[in-house]
């Protein structure tokens, strides 16, 4: 049924103009198009609470992967410390695109960094759309679990296209936890209720995505009782 336009919330009605996907606009406008729950949900202490104290540590393996004067691609804004911290390792001889579908969330993360890392641009797009530019790092941070599996695909090879050669993507995410994992259950009734796309990754590996996995080198790691994955995928040498 098709909601009177008086009764779709205004954070969902603002998502609807700019070309925000369905998904997002569907389960996620409430927190990413609201500029008040955004600044409200942005603490690294308040992310550690929701990952079980995991958060820090994969934003410190996320930036340990990245080379000093790099050119970074992120795709989606995140909360917390990741993108300060990863823009802070490339330094002023870099660069870092971050590219997001919302505008709430650009001018936010403009409204952080755009000072203190003159090198960052804020780029409005989506990441299932062909990216022309290409990078030595591509971060895809928490994003693969709030996206349907066909936009998942293109994401993950859109990442690995656009790699320059020896260039490395870093996929941080959730993964399928030991069977006896104590909150196993607790993160799955939660993605059902407000993650709906999230289980699959559970059962789909990343590599899986990809439409030519070996022409790179993947390597795996998890945290958590492999709750939550790092996956590294470098370009061979000499695919262009
Ligand atoms: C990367 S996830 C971050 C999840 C979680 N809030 C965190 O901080 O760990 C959410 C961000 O991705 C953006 N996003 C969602 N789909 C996108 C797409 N197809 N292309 C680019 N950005 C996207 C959203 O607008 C949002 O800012």
């Amino acid at each position: 049924m098709i909601k009177k336009s008086s009764k779709i919330p205004p954070a969902q009605r603002a998502a609807a103009k700019e070309q925000i996907p369905l998904y997002q606009r569907e389960f996620y406008s409430w927190l990413y198009e609201s500029p008040r729950l955004t600044r409200w949900f942005d603490h690294q202490y308040l992310l550690n609470i929701l990952t079980f104290g995991t958060s820090s540590k994969m934003v410190k393996s996320c930036v340990d992967e990245i080379p000093i004067s790099s050119d970074v691609l992120q795709m989606g804004s995140t909360f917390g410390d990741q993108i300060g911290k990863s823009a802070a390792k490339v330094g002023l001889y870099g660069h870092y695109d971050l590219l997001d579908v919302s505008m709430v969330q650009l001018r936010h993360q403009r409204n952080k960094y755009c000072y203190l890392y003159p090198f960052m641009r804020f780029i409005n797009g989506d990441a299932s759309r062909p990216i022309k530019k290409r990078y030595d790092i591509v971060i895809c941070y928490m994003l693969l679990h709030e996206v349907p599996s066909a936009t998942r695909e293109q994401i993950i090879n859109n990442a690995l296209d656009c790699l320059k050669p020896k260039g490395k993507a870093i996929f941080i995410d959730y993964n399928n936890s030991v069977i006896w994992h104590p909150l196993r259950w607790l993160v799955k009734i939660f993605n059902r209720l407000y993650q709906p796309f999230a289980e699959k990754l559970w059962h789909n590996e990343i590599r899986n995505y990809a439409r030519n996995p070996s022409g790179y080198y993947w390597r795996k790691t998890t945290f958590l009782g492999r709750m939550y994955q790092k996956v590294i995928v470098t370009k061979k040498e000499g695919l262009y």
